[in-house]
């Protein structure tokens, strides 16, 4: 019992959970957060946005036009998603703003998220690379993919903090952007993530939500290790 109490109060020792699943809305702190924890307890990470904006892209490789009425790109989503493979999420472009808004609209196909499910539960219970645990950010991971995880949290922050982080990061990388631009493309993005019926981005019920607005990194990786050593 002491030892068991000692351990948890010191860093080193902390026990790796065996499922963490984050959600939240986009640049919330989600991917940075996720990666701080992989390397913190040895746990294997998947960025399931990165399936949607997989399928996304191969719907537009294909030349079908991804519009505002899913019935004509259903069905080639839905068949690209049951054939996703994992050297799918290698490829370059997943992480453009053509590929987001792509992903955005046919992850409201419930056959989409539905042919997605099993890719991303049989990695939460058999993480690669004999990884300690597994962890998973995106929309519904707390609530639909792993209703059963350790520990779920729910990363938000507001749309502005969130679009001046998004236009940071794009003027970073090179990529040209204007501001206002990237604030009407993540409200739109945001709109239909919360209002969709299959799977809407809501926290879980029994999740902790860390508002990131005015934390960086470092001190939202300390708030969440706190929380899991306590809990
Ligand atoms: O990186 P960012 O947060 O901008 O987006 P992402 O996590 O790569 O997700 C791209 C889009 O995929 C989101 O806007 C969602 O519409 C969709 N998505 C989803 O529906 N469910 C998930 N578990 C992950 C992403």
């Amino acid at each position: 019992m002491v030892l068991v109490v000692v351990l948890k109060k010191c860093d080193n020792f902390m026990m790796a959970p065996k499922i963490i699943a984050i959600d939240g809305p986009a640049a919330a702190g989600k991917g940075t957060l996720a990666k701080r924890l992989a390397e913190h307890f040895g746990m294997e990470l998947l960025d399931t946005g990165l399936l949607y904006r997989a399928v996304g892209r191969k719907v537009l490789d294909a030349f079908v036009e991804i519009g505002d009425d899913p019935k004509f790109f259903s069905v080639i989503a839905e068949k690209i998603a049951q054939n996703l493979i994992p050297a799918d999420l290698e490829v370059d472009g997943l992480r453009t703003d053509q590929a987001a808004q792509a992903a955005s609209k046919i992850s409201t196909v419930p056959e989409v998220r539905a042919a997605l499910l099993d890719f991303q539960r049989d990695f939460a219970m058999n993480p690669p690379n004999r990884g300690k645990g597994a962890i998973l950010d995106g929309r519904d991971i707390g609530t639909v993919v792993c209703p059963d995880a350790d520990i779920k949290l729910f990363i938000f922050a507001s749309t502005e903090v969130r679009a001046k982080r998004r236009y940071k990061e794009l003027q970073y990388r090179g990529v040209e952007a204007i501001y206002a631009r990237v604030l009407e493309d993540m409200e739109k993005r945001d709109a239909r993530d919360i209002e969709r019926d299959a799977s809407p981005l809501i926290p879980a019920k029994d999740s902790f939500q860390l508002d990131t607005n005015n934390l960086d990194a470092d001190r939202a990786l300390a708030v969440v290790l706190d929380y899991i050593q306590n809990k």
